[in-house]
């Protein structure tokens, strides 16, 4: 069986730090491994949509931010088919068959959507494109035969849901869609980046987010500003590194080369943190060092970027050729898809002859 990624992200925003180290980062690893067949990467529009029906033009705009982050972090459309998800309409028709197979309860019961709900105060009226959309991720994940599903741990419960609908599929109708399993990120700190304000996740509604097309300076204001040890007051106060933001991110960013490069004075971050705990060492000092940290990993993806700025035309043509291989690929899970459904009258010469056979046998 062919090793297949699809993975994607709503084009709500730019994409920031937390995005990178919970699934960006990782994709581009698993592109450049040649370890996989095929790689899809869907910017998720019509999934934004169901949240942002009434602002398109937000949806719409931030396709090419989303587009341009993606390049920028170095997925190379030589190996990865980059598509938007509203042009391929076969996905709408697996979702409508997919929707026989899950239940409203099941759907309210999903995690993700239920706090998504809470948070955007749908708990009264639910759209129900809303609450369904888990149905129509599955849609993009078995479309593409997908294997391997490398996501944060927030799409967790969308894989499960996912899995479920395939095995009630493949029950239900026959061993036809294929199973994925999920990839999360390897490192604890990538599992959840909380924003610079210290709250438990990046998110732009909160204005905390250190976005991949910051400017160096825009990045350095933020790590100057990051939360750290309230308590932490005098250098030679003892510090605590649980809850301090400029050390998760650490976790997160820096290895010990960075510590050779940039604090040759410490060995690796438990030395640094050592010293932390015990008192002597300043917020600023560890936050300039982060500050080098990120830098060293912005600054090329900074400069990539400004290069595809140039060429936009150039961007969309990459996401339209990648649209049209996309629908092929659907189209053929759809067929496959039918077929297993019994609703695929036409192209089943044997159903004409037979039916033709006993009709004229009635007589
Ligand atoms: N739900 C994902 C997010 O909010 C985006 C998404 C849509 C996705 N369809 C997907 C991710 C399929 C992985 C696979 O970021």
């Amino acid at each position: 069986m062919d090793k297949i990624i699809l993975t994607g992200d709503r084009p709500t925003g730019r994409l920031h730090l937390g995005h990178f180290v919970g699934s960006l980062r990782r994709r581009v690893e698993l592109q450049n491994s040649g370890e996989f067949d095929k790689i899809f990467i869907m910017i998720a529009d019509a999934q934004a949509l169901t949240d942002n029906w009434d602002n398109p033009q937000k949806v719409r705009d931030n396709i090419i931010e989303v587009a341009l982050d993606y390049l920028s972090c170095g997925i190379d459309p030589a190996k990865s088919t980059i598509f938007i998800q509203s042009q391929i309409p076969q996905l709408c028709e697996l979702s409508f068959y997919y929707l026989n197979l899950v239940t409203l309860s099941r759907l309210e019961r999903n995690p993700t959507v239920k706090s998504e709900i809470a948070m955007r105060g749908f708990e009264t009226s639910i759209p129900a494109g809303f609450l369904t959309y888990p149905v129509s991720q599955a849609a993009d994940i078995t479309a593409f035969k997908a294997t391997v599903v490398p996501v944060g741990e927030d799409q967790k419960p969308m894989l499960e849901q996912t899995m479920e609908i395939v095995r009630k599929f493949n029950s239900v109708y026959g061993e036809t869609l294929v199973e994925p399993s999920i990839l999360l990120p390897s490192n604890s700190a990538c599992l959840r980046l909380p924003g610079t304000d210290g709250k438990a996740k990046m998110s732009k509604s909160l204005g905390n987010c250190i976005y991949l097309s910051d400017s160096s300076e825009d990045v350095r204001k933020k790590v100057m500003s990051m939360f750290t040890d309230p308590d932490h007051l005098k250098v030679t106060d003892p510090g605590k590194i649980e809850g301090n933001t400029v050390f998760t991110y650490l976790d997160a960013f820096c290895d010990d080369s960075h510590f050779a490069k940039y604090l040759p004075e410490y060995p690796n971050l438990d030395a640094l943190k050592d010293h932390y705990r015990a008192g002597g060492l300043g917020d600023v000092k560890v936050k300039k060092f982060l500050f080098a940290v990120l830098e060293e990993m912005l600054a090329p993806i900074r400069e990539r970027r400004a290069m595809y700025e140039r060429d936009i035309k150039g961007v969309y043509a990459i996401l339209e050729k990648g649209s049209a291989a996309a629908r092929e690929v659907a189209q053929r899970t759809l067929d496959d898809v039918r077929e297993s459904m019994k609703i695929n009258y036409f192209s089943d010469s044997q159903l004409i002859e037979e039916q033709d056979r006993r009709f004229k046998e009635k007589k």
